[in-house]
């Protein structure tokens, strides 16, 4: 375990760094509800809720932030009734920090029919298909009324390969909402808004997203538009190329990504906080993250399996059940058996994370992360 203890929560937002290893930082995020150690992975709670965790499961795992999505609960429960029932922490039953995307990337990817223009995004609900404006202002307040501690700009994030004038045009119209994030967010002690930096597989629109961000002097910053169809390479040279445009004494948000083995080498860049829906989406499809690498708990080798996922975990879900088990499970679709994968996923990923952090402080993180992933490339246990 982490032989550094954190420090109390603080009145305000800060950040400091605690040890760098290379590129690598460990850290520390204080916040009024709570401190985060960084680099942290951030499980997604989307729709107020880790699917098939218990909050209080979630948080003995080691997390110290999950993350929310703007789109999805402004549409359902809508976030004036979040705010009725006293914000999204008393309502979800989460007391630690929580960090709020702000919907331009959700509107993207899950709503239809929508329309992009100077003032921000007309889309239509993929619940019911009724009509939604989102405007950089708009997703401000509604993460205000969340009462999520740390909240996204809206942003323009656009698949990859897009044309070079397609990326510089998302990259600009979202600095520019990113500049009426700032002025709608005002000074929130306690709370901070990240701005995210765009520009695509471009190095040179990058640096200028970066660049025209840390002149905002926001309390953060995350990179986006990153795993969204590039190869691995691409993400971890646009991060070697954006990195050194970001200011070195605030956190770094790789958004949406990754699998271990991406967060690993985005540690190595210089990168200190993650979410993915990986570990939680790929539990409740029957996919397994273990040290000796990915398990598809569907294959019939299990079946008769007696050995658990990894007998070394603390987590019961890891060390208690077989994998004959756990493949009977997911076989016969049961409930448990997407409970005990995410439960086993979010495990593995917190476990990871601590070593990660444990390795920096020990100036130890190459060696960690040479062994780590030789593991996973070794073949299974
Ligand atoms: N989640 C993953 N990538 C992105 C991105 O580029 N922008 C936002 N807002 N959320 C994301």
């Amino acid at each position: 375990m982490n032989a550094h203890t954190p420090d109390a929560p603080a009145a305000d937002f800060s950040f400091r760094l605690i040890a760098e290893d290379g590129r690598a930082r460990r850290g520390e995020i204080r916040m009024p509800r709570g401190t985060v150690r960084t680099p942290a992975f951030m499980p997604v709670g989307t729709a107020a809720t880790v699917k098939a965790m218990y909050p209080g499961q979630v948080r003995e795992l080691g997390a110290d932030i999950i993350l929310g999505n703007t789109y999805h609960l402004m549409l359902r429960p809508g976030a004036e009734r979040v705010a009725r029932l006293g914000g999204l922490h008393e309502f979800a039953r989460w007391p630690h920090p929580i960090l709020t995307d702000s919907g331009g990337f959700q509107v993207m990817s899950l709503s239809a029919l929508r329309q992009m223009s100077e003032k921000g995004v007309t889309f239509r609900s993929h619940i019911d298909g009724s009509t939604h404006e989102m405007t950089p202002e708009r997703s401000i307040e509604i993460q205000g009324l969340l009462g999520s501690d740390i909240q996204m700009q809206l942003d323009e994030c656009i698949r990859l390969p897009a044309d070079r004038e397609e990326i510089r045009r998302a990259m600009e119209l979202s600095l520019r909402w990113a500049e009426r994030c700032a002025v709608a967010f005002g000074t929130q002690p306690g709370k901070a808004m990240f701005g995210i930096v765009q520009g695509g597989d471009q190095p040179d629109l990058r640096i200028r997203s970066a660049e025209a961000l840390t002149a905002l002097e926001l309390k953060g910053y995350a990179v986006g538009g990153l795993a969204v169809g590039e190869p691995q390479s691409v993400m971890l040279a646009t991060l070697d190329e954006t990195l050194p445009s970001l200011p070195r004494l605030k956190p770094r948000y790789l958004m949406g990504v990754g699998t271990p083995d991406d967060i690993i080498q985005s540690v190595a860049r210089g990168i200190d906080m993650f979410d993915c829906v990986m570990p939680t989406r790929a539990g409740r499809h029957g996919q397994a993250f273990t040290p000796y690498g990915r398990l598809n708990l569907r294959n019939a080798k299990h079946a008769e399996d007696t050995r658990p996922l990894d007998e070394t975990s603390d987590c019961p879900a890891s060390r208690d059940y077989s994998r004959a088990y756990l493949h009977h499970l997911v076989k016969s679709e049961e409930t448990l058996g997407s409970m005990l994968l995410t439960w086993h996923n979010l495990a593995y990923y917190q476990t990871l994370m601590a070593g990660i952090r444990a390795a920096i402080d020990a100036g130890r993180f190459e060696t960690f992360r040479a062994e780590t992933t030789a593991r996973w490339t070794g073949g299974e246990e």
